[in-house]
């Protein structure tokens, strides 16, 4: 076999299998629904692959043995049959149990409701609680086994809600509410991304789709309903006299902007800048410092110009916030 012949089947095999891997895994099988799109795709896979073959083959013998002509009769019934009335039952098959699949996906509701609205580029997530809304960002925590209601908007352009591994996605519809029904099994965190491109920084609009056992993911609503940990000293009054606060709100503090990510609970979440970056304190320092070298055309401005003893308390406060 030749390099270019090689190369011409290994590359392909390493992209597609790439996509099969790890957190974004769409046959990963961790929810309910991504297990019955995967009864869809194998039979299609096979059937497909298996007419394949069988058109190949006719061919190669067509071209190859030349065998003698066929009768009028014959081969107008070979086309009948296998041009138009095998392809029609075939794909009314597909439609049909497709149909069966999606209508079974699509029905009832939900035991447990978040709303998650698109921004550029980020996402701000609401969970509904018996004591009222609580909003966090960037991270959708799902209770393991519950069916969940996702409402679905954006505030600006067509955002699109995709978490790969748990076989859901739909667009996010400025002045429209979309509803994505998704029954997370498997505990884990399966990442999700924006699927719709929505300007410059569309691959960088990233969240946590995090599956939690019952017990945990109550625990950890608890926690994230409370007011922020810190709610004074100097590093909230950098945050405050900055101006921080006209854009992001910390609950139990005068923080009540609501144009960026609400941070009463920031140090609690996995990532920073909607999935670009780990919360760690030396990111979270990248990014105050220079936001457009970290994710460019982001609205949040870096603060470059920031001394360094005000940087660091505010760094203290912001990783309190658990
Ligand atoms: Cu939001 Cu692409």
């Amino acid at each position: 076999m030749s390099m270019t012949v090689r190369h011409a089947i290994i590359l392909p095999t390493l992209l597609v299998l790439s996509a099969c891997e790890g957190r974004h895994n769409w046959l990963s099988g961790a929810g309910r629904e991504a297990s019955q799109i995967e009864t869809l795709f194998w039979p299609l896979v096979f059937g497909a692959a298996v007419i394949w073959l069988l058109v190949v083959g006719l061919a190669i013998y067509a071209f190859r043995c030349a065998p003698e002509p066929e009768t009028e009769g014959r081969a107008r019934a070979f086309v009948l049959w296998g041009g138009a009335v095998f392809p029609t039952a075939v794909i009314a098959a597909l439609l049909v149990s497709g149909l069966l699949v999606l209508r079974g996906i699509a029905a009832g509701d939900g035991e447990v409701t978040i709303r998650v609205d698109g921004e550029q580029w980020w996402w701000r997530v609401t969970y509904d609680t018996p004591e009222g809304p609580v909003t966090s960002a960037n991270e959708v925590r799902f209770r393991a086994g519950s069916r969940t209601e996702i409402l679905l908007t954006s505030d600006d352009v067509i955002h699109s809600f995709w978490v790969p591994a748990l076989g859901g996605k739909i667009d996010m519809i400025p002045g429209r509410e979309n509803r994505l029904l998704l029954t997370p099994e498997t505990v884990g965190d399966w990442g999700g991304l924006c699927a719709e491109y929505c300007g410059g920084a569309h691959a960088q609009m990233r969240f946590s789709a995090i599956v939690m056992p019952p017990g945990d993911h109550a625990d950890w609503l608890r926690a994230e309903a409370r007011p922020a940990a810190v709610t004074d000293g100097p590093g909230l009054e950098v945050f405050l006299s900055r101006g921080c606060g006209a854009c992001h709100a910390i609950r139990g503090t005068p923080a009540e902007g609501q144009v960026g990510p609400d941070l009463t609970h920031l140090a609690a979440r996995t990532t920073l800048g909607a999935g670009v970056l780990p919360m760690t304190q030396a990111a979270l320092s990248d990014w105050i410092t220079d936001t457009g070298r970290v994710k460019p055309g982001v609205l949040m401005p870096g603060y470059p110009d920031l001394p360094e003893a005000e940087l660091a308390v505010l760094l203290d406060y912001l990783m309190a916030l658990e």
